[in-house]
């Protein structure tokens, strides 16, 4: 919030709103207090950020390599050297191949991606894949793991087994597999997976007859997972007693980009309705559907730091709301105990930087779509 209110301090005009704004240096902070917690690999999960701007200037951070969902996401990364990983349960032949071409590693999902995988590479090489296990095969592998949501990702162990034949048959490479149990899953059954996972690496190597190297324990952390109390330094002891000769990675998206993002708009208009004080901004539910809370049964509105150039003390409660014609068209309010905010000031969301900019709806009325910005 710092690097934000100074730039607004030298010169608010110099900001279009409504607008996003990125922090390199605290993507950077996250990655690394993340990778160290974890004492493994760290691979970013596109999904949850995918400005190009920002990735170039994270990209030298960002080393343990990104993982993508679709051909658009391949086609803004393709020609980086960082390391590709290639995640869609939908992925087609043509995404296949692209990914085949800028040497990714292709995480399979079913056995119709694996054979039409093998039937087109043919010859060419193939970086060894990965298999997508659904997290029903945990519970098989440790009586232990805690209720995970049902989902349509990846495989259940009969079908693992018939992916694993059908590689040792091709003789298609094989490194690992990957699991992800859910966002904000992680702590619940974070020792629970890896123990499972140990297991798993074992029972493959037996079928494969081969030893693997890779295995993806996937993520699930949440934009704050620096304040959760979940114990890493015994999670990492329990990760050193993996085989040595698997090397581990974790995945995560809003654990690095939500808290290095912040969403601005401008107050145009105040007004009262009764009691009731509006700010009516210049964006909000178009360019930042997540805060406008619609899918949540109770909203808790997130109240926005108000910047202003001329600061001032009154202090009064207000609903925000943007630009669109829509009832739900409300995306922060504060209680008495804020200050008031004044025609022109900025209001700044923190937590924004994951998922916000681009799961929302900006071609409703044609409104403009929110200006981005890459801070230090
Ligand atoms: C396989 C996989 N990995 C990673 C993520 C990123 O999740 P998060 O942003 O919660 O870390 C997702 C999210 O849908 C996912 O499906």
């Amino acid at each position: 919030m710092k690097a934000v209110t100074n730039l607004l301090n030298e010169n608010h005009h110099q900001i279009e709103t409504p607008c996003y704004l990125y922090s390199v240096s605290q993507v950077a902070e996250n990655f690394s207090q993340l990778k160290s917690a974890l004492g493994t690999e760290l691979i970013y999960s596109m999904k949850a950020n995918n400005n190009i701007d920002l990735l170039m200037r994270c990209a030298h951070h960002l080393t343990g390599g990104i993982e993508i969902a679709s051909i658009g996401e391949l086609n803004l990364v393709a020609g980086g050297t960082s390391e590709k990983y290639i995640n869609n349960p939908s992925a087609d032949k043509k995404f296949l191949r692209a990914a085949v071409a800028s040497r990714s590693t292709i995480i399979i999902d079913n056995l119709t991606q694996l054979t039409s995988l093998i039937e087109f590479v043919g010859k060419r090489p193939l970086k060894p894949i990965l298999l997508r296990l659904n997290s029903c095969v945990l519970k098989q592998f440790n009586p232990e793991i805690k209720k995970i949501r049902a989902d349509q990702f990846g495989m259940d162990w009969d079908t693992a087994c018939q992916a694993i034949d059908i590689c040792k048959s091709h003789n298609t490479p094989l490194a690992g597999f990957h699991l992800f149990n859910g966002s904000y899953q992680f702590t619940s059954n974070a020792v629970e997976t890896a123990m499972a996972a140990k297991s798993i690496i074992q029972a493959i190597e037996t079928r494969y007859q081969q030893a693997l190297s890779f295995v993806n324990l996937g993520g699930g952390f949440s934009e704050n997972w620096q304040q959760s109390n979940f114990d890493f330094s015994a999670y990492r002891e329990v990760l050193a007693s993996f085989q040595k000769h698997i090397s581990l990675a974790h995945e995560t998206g809003r654990g690095l980009m939500a808290s290095a993002g912040y969403f601005a708009t401008r107050v145009r208009y105040l007004k009262n309705i009764e009691q009731q004080q509006y700010a009516i901004c210049d964006g909000g539910i178009n360019q930042n559907f997540l805060l406008a809370q619609t899918e949540n049964s109770f909203r808790k509105f997130k109240t926005p730091m108000i910047w202003s150039s001329k600061p001032h003390t009154q202090q009064q409660s207000c609903i925000y709301v943007g630009s669109s014609c829509s009832k739900d068209d409300v995306i922060g309010k504060q209680d008495q105990h804020h200050i008031t905010p004044k025609v022109g000031d900025i209001c700044i969301y923190d937590n924004c930087g994951a998922y916000n900019a681009s799961y929302t709806l900006s071609p409703f009325l044609k409104l403009p779509s929110a200006k981005t910005y890459i801070i230090e």
